[in-house]
């Protein structure tokens, strides 16, 4: 298969993000983990794409983000690089990589940037990653928060349901997000929050907000792409919406496959030498 590169595109950037927010006009960022899907989803023109820890779900298989490494991310990153024209490459500190202290996580952010070519990197936490962040972008790299749900603390929050419920918790998350935006933070994710919670954080911030499960008050959405195509389809969160059913179409083409190799109707006279 061959997906040729275009030049001469004008590559997204954190100035261009800013500006959209101005203007009013949406963001839109997926996740992409590999070459291929990078490829397709830069040319149909997505402003964003995400290299998430999501990889250790949706690529490997484990129930949570938590295994995934550093030298796996970086992996994954740099084939997503390999493929871009024009979207904004963001990947996602891992679990275990920053966490210890601020001059692990720039360690860490660095060799996202040095090793995989990427844009920007994404760190779960608010206040106790304030040194962190800043750290980082004291070495020119961009960082976006990620605030609400976030999947590298499953353990301590128990479940997957929604946050910032209460309003303790939504007063905290407003906090944080004002302290990453402060630190220097070019946009923030907010995870599974109530949709009038996160309207009220992007109307307060000045940088873009990104969400998902958090309603369409904030300044652009996030999917993964596996999901919002229907390539997997044993994850059915309320937020998300199937743009494809890839599953159904991806088993009927394998099925005819196997089918035409059996009946050995596969390969036919002009598909052979
Ligand atoms: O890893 C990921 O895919 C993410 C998104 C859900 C925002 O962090």
């Amino acid at each position: 298969m061959s997906l040729a590169k275009k030049s001469n595109i004008k590559k997204i950037t954190t100035h261009q993000l800013q500006a959209m927010k101005e203007r009013g006009e949406k963001i839109s960022m997926l996740t992409a983990y590999d070459y291929t899907m990078a490829r397709i989803l830069d040319m149909a023109g997505v402003d964003v794409l995400l290299v998430g820890d999501s990889a250790s779900n949706v690529m490997a298989g484990h129930e949570t983000t938590l295994p995934i490494t550093l030298d796996q991310m970086i992996y994954h990153a740099s084939s997503v690089v390999r493929a871009i024209d024009r979207a904004f490459v963001v990947v996602d500190l891992p679990f275990g990589s920053y966490q210890g202290n601020s001059s692990e996580a720039l360690r860490s952010a660095i060799r996202i940037m040095k090793e995989s070519g990427a844009h920007s990197i994404k760190i779960e936490g608010g206040s106790e990653i304030e040194e962190s962040v800043k750290r980082i972008l004291s070495a020119g790299i961009p960082v976006m928060g990620h605030l609400g749900l976030t999947p590298q603390s499953i353990y301590q929050f128990g479940t997957y349901a929604v946050r910032a419920t209460d309003e303790e918790e939504a007063q905290k998350l407003i906090e944080d997000a004002k302290i990453l935006e402060q630190a220097g933070c070019f946009a923030v994710v907010l995870e599974k929050v109530p949709a009038e919670l996160a309207t009220k954080v992007a109307e307060s911030l000045k940088i873009p907000v990104i969400g998902i499960g958090a309603g369409n008050g904030v300044d652009g959405q996030v999917l993964v792409s596996h999901d919002m195509l229907g390539i997997n389809k044993e994850f059915k969160p309320r937020f998300l919406r199937r743009y494809a059913d890839l599953h159904t179409t991806m088993i009927d083409a394998v099925s005819g496959y196997i089918q035409d190799v059996k009946a050995v109707d596969f390969p036919n006279e002009s598909e052979s030498y």
